[in-house]
């Protein structure tokens, strides 16, 4: 039980956080509602926790982030008694091996995921008077990095099979003005990049890919985030490389990364970006580096990425075999070409209708009272009150005709039907950290979900 009670409290504390800041995120639904009382007898087709009945589990799952003081700590505390807190060795360190387990030239490491994509916007001179495509089937940050460039986001719907940016409807919102695709590998499983880069070639844009929850994903055994001109990061607290908050770019063109250096260095020339000499800075740049404590906690957490990953796809695939016959639960579809992914998060869709028709809320509150914790995800984003705002704003209106920032007409233009089911009504997930159980682990995940199935009718009835 004290695993369980540390990893609920993290947990809660964790999406509590990341809903009261960006408030893009679906609830996750209560955990630590079922009674320690209940011992699991086994029995699936008894009475659903919900309704009073035991639940299928008691037990705790694996604690997100993970720590082990005998291997983790010695170069953290090390770095923090030798006084070097601000970027340094440890710092170069962390990019070098992020830069090799990626597969990429360069990485440069910065204090977030969200910074990362503004850098690399910025720094392929994306702003005002820009269109962006993005898929609206993403955080808040996604599309927030775009506005705060300057351009436009302009959504393209999703994939509801493989939850990723639908590549088929992307040239249909490809105007003189779009300069750029940021595909999000969603959910740690990869958009269809090979389509996306035939698409930006032909129409020459600028391809960035938010691989902020797809840590290690393949395609082709190539990692994603080096397909496009830039691939972005996040090491915030929930994602499956956590060292509380940080983010890093990669992309094989130096100049580039030189570029995106000295503008997370407040512009001071870096590499072949030299400047003259006594010149002084040469570039409008920022602060945006990271510290050496927190590289030092990300070269530990990369240490086991790798075998991590490995129990992720290995419990996915064994958990998706377990789920996929029962009616009204569709898992995740991989494209083809994907030889391995991140699985931030485990998705599936929720056709009520073969539920006898009980609401998503209904079968979530249900599914945590089996003892699984698990969300409805994302709301839509495309119509949220920020995008609104940021058109409001004093550069919007001096960089953007009236016509184009009017948001009835915006809103009109960006709706996403296939997004809006997913959000609605479809989708749920399951986190990262539970795909790090064992087998029969995955057996209670699956037993939980039949078990609300074969019930489905008695819930509904005592609503
Ligand atoms: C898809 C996606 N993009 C961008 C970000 C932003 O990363 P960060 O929270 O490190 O700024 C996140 C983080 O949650 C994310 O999930």
């Amino acid at each position: 039980m004290k695993n369980r009670k540390m990893f609920n409290k993290k947990y809660q504390r964790r999406e509590f956080l990341k809903q009261s800041s960006l408030a893009a995120a679906g609830t996750f639904v209560a955990m630590g509602m079922t009674s320690s009382l209940f011992a699991n007898n086994g029995n699936d087709a008894g009475l659903p926790a919900i309704l009073g009945g035991q639940p299928i589990r008691t037990k705790g799952w694996p604690v997100w982030p993970q720590w082990n003081p005998e291997t983790d700590e010695k170069r953290v505390i090390d770095d923090i008694r030798s006084g070097v807190w601000s970027r340094g060795a440890l710092v170069t360190e962390f990019e070098e091996k992020w830069a090799s387990a990626v597969g990429a030239k360069r990485s440069l490491v910065v204090v977030n995921g969200t910074n990362a994509l503004i850098t690399s916007l910025v720094q392929l001179n994306i702003g005002g008077g820009d269109e962006v495509l993005v898929p609206p089937y993403t955080f808040i940050a996604t599309v927030a990095a775009v506005l705060a460039t300057g351009a436009i986001p302009v959504f393209v719907d999703v994939d509801p099979e493989t939850f990723q940016i639908n590549p088929d409807k992307i040239e249909a919102k490809i105007t003189s003005r779009t300069r750029a695709i940021l595909p999000v590998h969603i959910l740690g499983l990869p958009a269809n990049m090979p389509r996306i880069m035939e698409i930006a070639k032909k129409h020459d844009l600028i391809v960035v890919e938010d691989a902020c929850q797809a840590h290690l994903a393949e395609i082709n055994h190539q990692k994603v985030g080096t397909f496009g001109h830039a691939g972005c990061f996040s090491f915030q607290n929930s994602k499956n490389l956590a060292i509380g908050e940080g983010g890093a770019i990669v992309s094989n063109d130096i100049e580039f990364m030189d570029r995106c250096y000295s503008y997370h260095n407040y512009g001071n020339p870096y590499g072949t970006l030299v400047g003259t000499v006594g010149a002084g800075t040469i570039m409008a740049g920022t602060k945006l580096r990271i510290t050496e404590y927190q590289a030092a906690i990300g070269l530990a957490q990369l240490k086991r990425l790798d075998d991590q990953t490995t129990t992720r796809n290995v419990n996915a695939e064994y958990l998706k075999s377990k789920i996929k016959n029962i009616p009204g639960i569709i898992p995740y579809k991989l494209y083809d070409n994907v030889t391995r992914a991140a699985f931030h998060l485990f998705p599936f869709r929720y056709k009520k209708e073969d539920f006898k028709d009980l609401p998503r809320k209904e079968f979530l509150k249900a599914l945590v009272a089996e003892g699984i914790p698990c969300s409805s995800g994302y709301q839509t984003i495309n119509n949220m009150p920020f995008i609104g705002n940021a058109f409001q704003s004093k550069n919007f209106k001096r960089m953007y005709s009236e016509d184009l920032l009017n948001l009835n007409k915006y809103d009109e233009q960006n709706k996403c039907p296939v997004n809006d089911r997913l959000c609605n009504e479809e989708a749920i997930w399951i986190s990262q950290n539970l795909l790090l159980g064992s087998k029969s682990d995955m057996d209670d995940i699956a037993r939980a979900i039949g078990k609300i199935q074969t019930n489905a009718d008695k819930i509904k009835s005592k609503l």
